[in-house]
């Protein structure tokens, strides 16, 4: 098969769409015949090395959390809820869509799934395993509820948007920052926009007209004072991009044990397929790859970047 990879680190140039080994499905696994594969910045981070730790490369890399695409080999002890395998009675022929490694692939394994919607796209249906996933990490940690007021900073990218639709959906209000390109996405999504930068506090009180309950930042720029200052208290504020903000007393998430991939993934194929949330893509072949890397490094994204075969 083949297989996006790197084997030195860099920018997207570096990206190859080449022959690699073929993966198989161990115990609670299942391989996939990908349909497409999301883009996450987890993946030209890892292509520039600054996830290495100054270690050299040694080998192919090979890049890719998440992805859509039919079953073609069950995995030992799949026929049920086991672990974290999300399908009962999965089997060969079904679509499905989840989490896994190495997905920017022809075929990938995935250790987290669920039925895609028939009504989804690939392309949608691809980009819920992490975004999706996140966003309800954040929500469910900062305890979102009907009626509450959240400030979601950098609404505009893969979990900011998931994060906005799905706060929408269990009935809070959602202020949400991006810049003035997206600020008429962020109303389309249901988000009262905010310009993110100098003033950003400010700006949330006034658009919130009432106390903040709680603060995700997605986007890790915001000093992290700054979002505290807007919660009741610190750990009202949750981030998966500042890595630094428990010295503020806020929450740091990178998924892990707080993490309920097959919980998060079920609520998001439901909320897609009721048309409660909208996953905004932009398509790229495998072979154009480094152009969605390219993108996806300028910061600037909406929705999802998404290959396809
Ligand atoms: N810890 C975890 O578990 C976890 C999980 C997933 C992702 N992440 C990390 O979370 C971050 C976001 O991921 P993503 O997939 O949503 O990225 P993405 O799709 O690339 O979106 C990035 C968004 O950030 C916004 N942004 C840029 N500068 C900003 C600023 N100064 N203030 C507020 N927003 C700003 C952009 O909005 P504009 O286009 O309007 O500028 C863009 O929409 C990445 O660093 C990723 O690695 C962490």
């Amino acid at each position: 098969m083949r297989a996006l990879q790197f084997t030195t680190y860099g920018g997207p140039e570096v990206l190859r769409w080449a022959e690699a080994r073929d993966p198989h499905a161990g115990p609670g696994q299942i391989r996939i015949a990908v349909r497409a594969a999301s883009v996450n910045p987890i993946d030209w981070k890892l292509v520039t090395g600054m996830m290495s730790g100054g270690q050299p490369l040694t080998g192919a890399r090979y890049l890719g959390l998440d992805a859509a695409g039919v079953v073609d080999e069950v995995g030992g002890g799949v026929s049920g809820m086991s672990g974290v395998s999300g399908l009962s009675g999965v089997s060969v022929g079904d679509e499905v869509l989840g989490r896994g490694v190495d997905t920017q692939a022809e075929y990938a394994v995935l250790d987290a799934w669920v039925a895609k919607p028939p009504s989804v796209d690939w392309a949608v249906a691809a980009s819920a395993g992490v975004a999706g996933e996140t966003a309800e990490r954040g929500l469910r940690l900062l305890n979102v509820e009907a009626g509450d007021t959240v400030f979601v900073d950098g609404g505009a990218g893969g979990v900011g948007s998931a994060t906005v639709q799905m706060a929408v959906a269990r009935g809070a209000k959602v202020v949400a920052s991006s810049s003035q390109a997206n600020q008429d996405y962020l109303r389309e999504i249901g988000a009262t926009p905010v310009l993110y930068g100098e003033g950003v506090v400010a700006r949330v009180q006034a658009a919130a007209g009432g106390p903040v309950d709680a603060v995700f930042d997605v986007a890790g720029k915001t000093p992290v004072e700054d979002l505290v200052s807007l919660a009741p208290e610190p750990s009202q504020v949750v981030t998966i991009a500042n890595f630094d903000a428990a010295r503020a007393g806020a929450r740091v998430t990178g998924g892990g044990a707080d993490s309920h991939p097959v919980e998060a993934l079920t609520l998001v194929a439901g909320l897609l397929a009721q048309g409660k949330l909208a996953i905004t893509v932009q398509t790229f072949p495998f072979e154009r790859a480094a152009e969605a890397y390219g993108i996806s490094q300028a910061g600037h994204v909406r929705g999802k970047l998404v290959l396809v075969p």
